[in-house]
């Protein structure tokens, strides 16, 4: 019988994973060094950023060092668009990738052959640390394309040695006759677009909980832990994080262990990770709260110093792997919204939605303004089946739960079911309106 080791193995990952701390340090120091020389060397904007901080490569002697590089912001690879961040020829580089662009320019993001197989191999070990094992049937439902999502995944679950069912996102029916015929055993997909799987399984009169689902790697958005009891229970699998960005490399920056469920192992033998202090830029120590910075550690193609991720999280030790931990995201600072004063995420009223058994995960905060009173609208679906009368109670008590716990007044409306737009990927919980009329 092979040993979970062997199989990691035979799979082509390597012990790192659980390798002693300080051989983790050591190999970051080392590789540090590289990849803010390599930076310096081959990429002007970081030339002129780190001579402007009077900061040179040769200056970095241990990780601390690290605090005294500028930061870089996604402004900063707007400017340079579309591939003056590169720190390769483009011929060296193999693929791009792109943020859609939707507030702004897109941000583009390229891979050399190298930095596809460590992408590959961290996506691999992502599959692995959530339960997935070679053989396994993998339902991929993450976006195709340009986004970093579907293609990610797929390299990874392949290195792995999974069958891959490549089916993007959109055209649910399809999804779930195809769930239903090819009976993979894990899924990997947004939580919010695994909402809408489950819904259209009821409507083909398929029981979720029936399915040969057994494991779902959900991610690129915020989600709760309410939501992960919401999709667990009602699927009867095993819900774990994954999260990652483009401008880093992707989906497999960080973990979560199915074993533990208990935060998101970061990969730290390939991304440095630092909490900061979103207004003081100070860095904070492991266990405090604040705004998640990453550096690539082996990056070819587009090396990122010291990025600013606008992620709200805190670092906590290793436990099933002894890489850091982050705790699950709270949300983006530029997902939060400041109401008289009092600031908020959507994922505080996922969590508030998700205690009333009348109402659905289906919600969006919808945002006016008349004069200057800002007015937060929780725009909620009530489950199936539920009464007027009833969903019109719960909507009253979820509105007294925000008052009580978040501390501002905020409006209900509770909405029939299916009359909130379903994302197909990354859903819109904020809509804005304050702008318009
Ligand atoms: O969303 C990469 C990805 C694909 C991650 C598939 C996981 C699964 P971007 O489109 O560049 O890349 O968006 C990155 O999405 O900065 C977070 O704000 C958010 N995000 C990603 N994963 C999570 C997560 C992909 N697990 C942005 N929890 C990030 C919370 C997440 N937010």
């Amino acid at each position: 019988m092979s040993t979970g080791h062997d199989i990691r193995r035979n799979a082509g990952l390597d012990d790192i994973e659980t390798a002693p701390v300080e051989q983790i340090r050591e190999l970051q120091l080392e590789r540090l060094r590289w990849s803010i020389r390599h930076a310096y060397d081959h990429v002007e904007h970081y030339r002129t950023a780190l001579d402007s901080a009077g900061v040179h490569p040769d200056d970095i002697r241990a990780l601390g060092d690290l605090s005294r590089l500028p930061f870089t912001t996604k402004e900063d690879l707007r400017r340079h668009y579309p591939f003056g961040m590169f720190a390769v020829p483009q011929d060296q580089v193999s693929r791009v990738h792109a943020s859609s662009g939707t507030t702004g320019r897109p941000t583009v993001v390229g891979y050399t052959r190298d930095d596809l197989a460590t992408w590959a191999q961290v996506m691999a070990r992502s599959i692995f640390a959530a339960g997935g094992r070679p053989g396994d049937i993998l339902h991929n439902a993450y976006g195709y394309g340009l986004f970093t999502g579907g293609l990610g995944a797929h390299a990874g679950a392949e290195l792995l040695g999974c069958t891959v069912v490549p089916i993007s996102g959109g055209m649910t029916e399809r999804q779930v006759r195809l769930i239903d015929d090819f009976r993979p055993r894990v899924i990997m997909v947004t939580p919010s677009y695994m909402l809408a799987l489950v819904d259209e399984m009821e409507r083909q009169g398929i029981d979720p909980r029936s399915t040969s689902l057994e494991i779902g790697i959900f991610g690129a958005e915020p989600w709760t832990n309410e939501m992960r009891r919401e999709v667990e229970e009602r699927l009867a699998i095993r819900a774990v994080d994954i999260y990652g960005l483009s401008e880093v490399i992707g989906p497999g920056v960080a973990q979560e262990c199915v074993e533990t469920q208990d935060g998101l192992h970061v990969w730290e033998d390939h991304f440095y990770p630092e909490i900061v202090d979103p207004f003081t830029d100070e860095v904070l120590p492991d266990g405090e709260k604040g705004e998640l910075v990453l550096t690539s550690l082996t990056k070819q193609a587009m090396p990122v110093l010291r990025y600013r991720t606008r992620d709200l999280t805190r670092l906590l030790p290793g436990t099933a792997r002894s890489m850091r931990r982050i705790e699950k995201i709270t949300g983006r600072s530029d997902d939060m919204i400041i109401l008289r004063g009092v600031n908020l995420f959507p994922t505080q009223i996922e969590e508030l939605v998700l205690e009333s058994v009348e109402l659905s995960p289906h919600f969006q905060c919808v945002l006016t303004r008349s004069g200057r009173t800002d007015t937060l609208t929780v725009k909620v679906e009530h489950r199936p089946g539920v009464a007027a009368d009833s969903a019109l109670a719960a909507g009253r008590q979820l509105a007294a739960r925000v008052k009580a716990t978040i501390g501002v007044t905020v409006g209900v409306d509770v909405v029939a079911t299916e009359s909130i737009e379903r994302s197909v990927g990354k859903m819109r919980r904020i809509v804005d309106l304050r702008a318009v009329g």
